[in-house]
Parts: structure tokens; sequence; C-alpha cells
């Protein structure tokens, strides 16, 4: 598994860590040995949230025993980020995660509290040690303007974005603004949601034909080609353990430019849409 820093002040990350959006619906034993394989195979970059339901639970019990080996994320809603509530939530995450600290906690998107209340909250977390540090999500080169304008140079960790091959937008603006200012860029549903291009497809078939020549599997190398700027991590969700060690291999895959600009032409980034996508 590759690592590298998570942002300008942070330690060194897996690059590829694992999501655990509706990981809870499912069979609850094979998703905790999901995860759990995946930290054996070193997607040790957890990201979990709030409104996950019963994911920060779940992971609670995938990382027992286990805890300083874990990159711990969670995420705070917009609802709860005022200066009060932000500190509740975090104290309701660590709770049901049965942890005394995150690694980085993240405001989910932009909502109704300003920025400064809920960077206050997030900076008082940090003095108290219960979180080592934050960061945001689904935030556009305009909002992070704000926010840095807010925080200032080395206070934002990372902006976790919507990321794939059929949704390139972040390319546009987002990556460059947070490669500029050192913040680190968190790939999130990198295999589509639920929504990997078709095999039977042109695009799919350009896929296949790069997987094949490397023995790996297509999802592997839309991996690779995501997190092919160094301040790309990527967190595929997966419920069983066979889905967390596939994606897992793909920590060590690296692309050819040939490869990289087949891809670039078969799934192209398209005109830079009027706001950012979102799930
Ligand atoms: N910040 C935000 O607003 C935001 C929004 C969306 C997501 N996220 C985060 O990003 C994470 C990932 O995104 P996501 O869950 O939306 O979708 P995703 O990771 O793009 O895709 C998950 C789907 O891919 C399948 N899958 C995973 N590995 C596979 C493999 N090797 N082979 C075949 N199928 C595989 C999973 O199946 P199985 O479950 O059956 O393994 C699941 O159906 C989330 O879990 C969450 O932590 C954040």
């Amino acid at each position: 598994m590759r690592h590298q820093p998570f942002g300008s002040r942070g330690h060194e990350v897996s690059v590829i860590g694992q999501g655990t959006w509706y990981i809870d619906r499912g069979d609850r034993k094979s998703a905790v040995a999901a995860l759990r394989r995946g930290i054996d195979l070193g997607m040790t970059h957890i990201d979990t949230a709030e409104m996950y339901g019963d994911a920060e639970p779940l992971v609670a019990e995938a990382i027992a025993g286990r805890r300083d080996e874990i990159f711990l994320v969670s995420k705070v809603l917009p609802g709860n980020a005022s200066r009060r509530g932000a500190i509740a939530a975090c104290e309701r995450s660590l709770a049901r995660l049965r942890t005394d600290r995150l690694d980085c906690y993240l405001l989910h998107w932009r909502g109704a509290y300003p920025l400064a209340e809920t960077v206050a909250a997030f900076e008082q977390l940090v003095s108290a040690g219960k979180i080592r540090g934050w960061g945001v999500s689904n935030f556009d080169a305009d909002d992070l303007d704000e926010m840095l304008a807010v925080a200032g140079q080395g206070g934002i960790a990372c902006n976790q974005v919507l990321y794939h091959l059929r949704e390139r937008a972040i390319e546009h603006a987002v990556l460059p603004w947070c490669e500029q200012h050192g913040v680190a860029v968190v790939a999130y549903s990198p295999f589509g949601h639920h929504d990997f291009p078709q095999p039977g497809s042109k695009a799919g078939k350009v896929l296949q034909t790069i997987a094949e020549a490397h023995g790996a599997s297509p999802r592997q190398v839309a991996l690779a080609f995501l997190t092919r700027a160094p301040a790309v991590f990527a967190i595929p969700k997966a419920s069983t353990s066979e889905h967390a060690a596939d994606n897992a291999a793909s920590g060590k895959l690296v692309l050819g430019q040939d490869e990289i600009a087949a891809l670039d032409n078969a799934f192209p980034r398209g005109p830079r849409p009027r706001s950012l996508p979102m799930l």
C-alpha cells in the first residue's frame, strides 16, 4: 500500500482507504470482516460519518484493539455544525466509535452556520485532543477560498469530494486549488456509487484492456487513475472481504503515461459544471 502526506501538516496516510456509507445495511459479520481484511492489507484510512446510521458502531467493532493503526475520519452534519453543536456531535461520534480521538473531523457539506463558528468548534476540539485535525467535504473552489480566509493556511487538512471515472469535475478548479494550498483531496464514491462502467461499453473495454495488461481488475485500474496525482486519496466502500482485498491491491498498481492518456480519452473530463456535483 502506498502512503502519502495527508495535507500540508498531516501524517502519512494510506492512499486507498475504506468508505462505510450503507455498510450497516447488509450482513454485519461480513462488513466487519471486510473492514478488518482491508486494514490487514494496509487500507488503514477509514471514513465514516454521523449520518451513516449504524456505521460508526460497526467501525468501532472492526477497529477494536487496533486503534493506533487507523487514520479515523468522521463527519459532522451541517445542521449540527454550530459552535456548540459540532462539539456535541463529535462527542457522540467518539462514543459510537468507542475511541477518544478522531484523526480528522469533516464538515460533511456547507450549511447555514457561519464557517467561523464551525472552525472555532473544530479548533476547540483540536486543543482538547479530541481531533487531530479537521477538513471539509463537498466544498467548491469559492467555498475553499472563504474557508481559507477563516482558517488560514494550513488549517484545512482535506476536502472530500465526488470523484470517479465518469465524474471528473474536481479536476477543473477544486483539485488545482487543493494542490496549491497543501490540502488533501479524498475521492468519494470512486466507483460511481452503483454506477461502475459496464465491461461491454466502449470505455469499459479500455478499462478492461489496461486491467488485463497488469493482471489487475478494472476497479484497481480506476483507483490507480484517480489517485495518480500525489494529493489524492480514495475511499472505496466494500462489504465483503473479497472486494476489500481487490481494492487494496490497487495500492501497488502504477499506470503508464500512455494508459493514463487512454483513460483520459475514454472517460473525458468534460466542461466545468456550474456547481460542484455531489451525492
Ligand atoms: N462526503 C460525502 O458527501 C460522501 C458521499 C458519498 C460517499 N462518501 C464516502 O465515500 C465512500 C465510498 O463511496 P460509495 O460508498 O458511495 O461508493 P463506491 O465506493 O463508489 O462503490 C461502492 C459499491 O462498489 C462495490 N464494490 C466495492 N469494491 C468492489 C470490488 N472490488 N468489486 C466489485 N464491486 C465492488 C460495493 O459493493 P459491496 O458493498 O457489495 O462490497 C458497493 O456496491 C462511502 O462509503 C463514504 O464513506 C462520502
